[in-house]
């Protein structure tokens, strides 16, 4: 082997000191280490500051071909990072991650930035990762350490009751869920300031009758809300990558650019107790030069994937757990006929407007919330924020401006989320790359549920804008009335016409990213997130709901990363113990 490419990655046990930097360094490594040097601005999160997992991190090209873990986390996503982070508190832990890290793309750490990582997408290692649903909406997933906790809108709140009262098959432990929530909450959610737009949204829902006013909480409630934020208070991001600065640095070892191709999984073994399983022994993964390597797991461990509701159902196929002629349709040897891989898979439909105000704003992501009656049968949630956006004027408007580039201009959003939703769509490979994006269709309001949630979301919505709070936001326009400049479709006219509305709703359909599914409990998975017929597999991220917890997902996501970890770790001891008394035990 030439000796560039001798792994780097130090032994576990002997991480104290730091990589020594060698002369074949790549250098989005040494970016990275160079930005972890610059001072950081803002309130550092608890322990030993954000960026503290540079220590344990590194690219995967200097990873060995070959090595064994207790556990092997495949994303290191929303849910990946914190479960990772847990489980090393006393196993050998490899977070595998195909995208580099936060510091290495300064827009996404600010939240003047989200719109540009939304829009630049055009590098192969760009940490949204763009793709468009079969229905036409164009959508984003993250690929960067972090996951898309790493790229989205960073507002924040806990599932509502039902999600945990209704959960198939998982009897979720609530003290524990309430401990691992406030882990989460106590290193990356802060209280955010209200400003002119957000202000105005609160006031006008609580005009609307979306009341009580419940002030600043996590919880979820009806009524109207300020939620909790990951970005601090001078705006930089803080993601599920900072749950890894709670990591143990001798036990974890975090791969950058490890895209994984596939989980090795073991034959049935005839004289096991478990004859008929397959089970996950290790995966495979390349780094960014095409190089492969074997990462497999030591006895007891196991793999759990985190690849978020796109990435674990196309791994899955991938290795050959899926349906049986699809698998076969596309050569992939069948591992396991499991019908409903890549079934299920949801996304909120959104919906709402976008005006130029006529006053200037700040900007802002999203950090109230409207909860209408405790999940009434109609209700959907209303949110809002105010970006600036590049705008192309119409040519010959009013605008003395050249039409070939823009403006750049304050847009104020408000939308509405149908909860749930009811409607579920489906995934397919594309290809058997694991870098290409599935097929994905969610089949917005295919049921006349979510349809009729949105006609009554769209509705309240037209209530806020016709609020008093919202006058000073309106333009003089022609006639000298005073009307909202739409970007984009306003709302119908005529609200009491269901038609129109429903009409609306089909349209301007949009989605507010918290698609999910694909690998649920109860289809795919069984109650302790295991894949049914596969041993040592477990998915665990949001590929696993069969409705979007609360307002927003990535409370919920971080949460049950740390649930999991603590579960595993219990479970593993608790066997332990088990093996040890009966092997005390006299024989009979
Ligand atoms: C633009 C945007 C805005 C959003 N705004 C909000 C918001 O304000 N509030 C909120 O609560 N939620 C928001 N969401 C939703 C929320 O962020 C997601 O639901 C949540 O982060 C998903 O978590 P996950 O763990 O399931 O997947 P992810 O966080 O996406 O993690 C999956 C990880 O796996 C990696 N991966 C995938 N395949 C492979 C592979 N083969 N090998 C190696 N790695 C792989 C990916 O790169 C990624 O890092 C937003 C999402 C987006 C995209
Ligand atoms: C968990 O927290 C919720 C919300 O604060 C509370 O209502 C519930 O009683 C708590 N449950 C346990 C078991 O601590
Ligand atoms: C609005 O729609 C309703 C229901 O379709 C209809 O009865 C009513 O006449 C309409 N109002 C106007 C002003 O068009």
């Amino acid at each position: 082997m030439p000796p560039g490419l001798r792994p780097r990655v130090l032994p576990f046990k002997k991480m104290a000191m730091k990589p020594s930097p060698s002369p074949c360094l790549p250098t989005q490594f040494l970016l990275f280490l160079l930005l972890l040097l610059l001072p950081s601005r803002g309130e550092a999160s608890p322990q030993q500051g954000p960026t503290s997992y540079a220590r344990f991190t590194f690219d995967a090209t200097m990873f060995p071909t070959e090595a064994d873990y207790d556990y092997i986390v495949v994303g290191g996503g929303t849910a990946g990072c914190p479960l990772a982070a847990t489980l090393s508190e006393g196993h050998r832990v490899l977070l595998l991650e195909r995208g580099g890290a936060p510091q290495e793309f300064p827009s996404l750490m600010n939240q003047e930035g989200f719109l540009r990582t939304l829009v630049e997408t055009d590098a192969s290692d760009s940490p949204s990762h763009a793709f468009t649903s079969e229905d036409g909406v164009p959508n984003a997933r993250g690929r960067v350490l972090g996951g898309s906790s790493a790229i989205n809108a960073g507002f924040y709140s806990r599932a509502h009751r039902g999600f945990f009262e209704n959960s198939p098959a998982h009897d979720w432990n609530m003290a524990l869920v309430n401990k691992s929530y406030e882990w989460v909450e106590r290193a990356v959610t802060f209280q955010p300031v209200l400003r002119s737009w957000q202000s105005a949204i609160r006031d006008g829902l609580l005009e609307a009758n979306v009341t009580p006013y419940n002030g600043f909480t996590v919880h979820h409630v009806a009524g109207t809300k300020i939620g909790a934020s990951t970005f601090d208070s001078s705006g930089r991001r803080h993601s599920a990558a900072d749950l890894l600065s709670f990591a143990n640095p001798d036990n974890i070892r975090v791969a950058l650019r490890a895209s994984v191709d596939r989980i090795l999984l073991s034959s049935p073994h005839p004289g096991s107790r478990r004859r008929n399983q397959h089970a996950a022994i290790g995966v495979v993964y390349r780094d960014r030069f095409g190089r492969q390597h074997h990462a497999m797991t030591r006895p007891g461990g196991e793999v759990i994937l985190c690849a978020g509701a796109l990435g674990s159902p196309q791994l899955l196929l991938l290795s050959g757990v899926g349906p049986r002629a699809y698998l076969a349709s596309w050569g992939i040897p069948v591992a396991l006929h499991n019908p409903d891989v890549g079934n299920c898979l949801y996304d909120n439909p959104r919906n709402g407007i976008s005006i130029i105000p006529s006053v200037p704003l700040d900007h802002s992501l999203i950090q109230v919330v409207g909860i209408p009656e405790s999940d009434a049968a109609d209700a959907s949630f209303l949110e809002a924020a105010s970006n600036v956006v590049p705008f192309f004027p119409p040519s010959r408007s009013v605008f003395l401006h050249d039409p070939a580039s823009p403006l750049y201009v304050t847009v104020a959003t408000l939308m509405e989320k149908v909860p749930g939703p009811f409607s579920a769509g489906s995934l397919r490979l594309a290809s058997l790359d694991v870098r290409d994006n599935p097929l994905v269709r969610f089949n917005y309001f295919s049921s006349p549920e979510d349809l009729a949630r949105c006609v009554a979301g769209v509705r309240r919505l037209g209530d806020v804008l016709g609020s008093r709070s919202m006058e000073e936001f309106r333009r003089v326009g022609w006639w000298g009335r005073r009307e909202f400049r739409f970007v984009g479709p306003g709302l119908p006219a005529n609200r009491s016409d269901e038609a129109a509305v429903a009409e609306f709703c089909r349209r301007t359909v949009s989605t507010l990213w918290h698609y999910h599914g694909g690998c649920v409990v109860g289809k795919v998975v069984d109650g302790e997130y295991r894949v049914t017929g596969v041993g040592s597999l477990r998915v665990v991220d949001g590929s696993t709901f069969s409705v979007s917890p609360g307002t927003n997902p990535q409370a919920t996501l971080m949460m049950m990363g740390r649930y999991m970890g603590r579960k595993m770790i219990e479970e593993r001891r608790s066997r332990r113990r088990r093996r040890k008394a009966s092997s005390l035990a006299p024989h009979a």
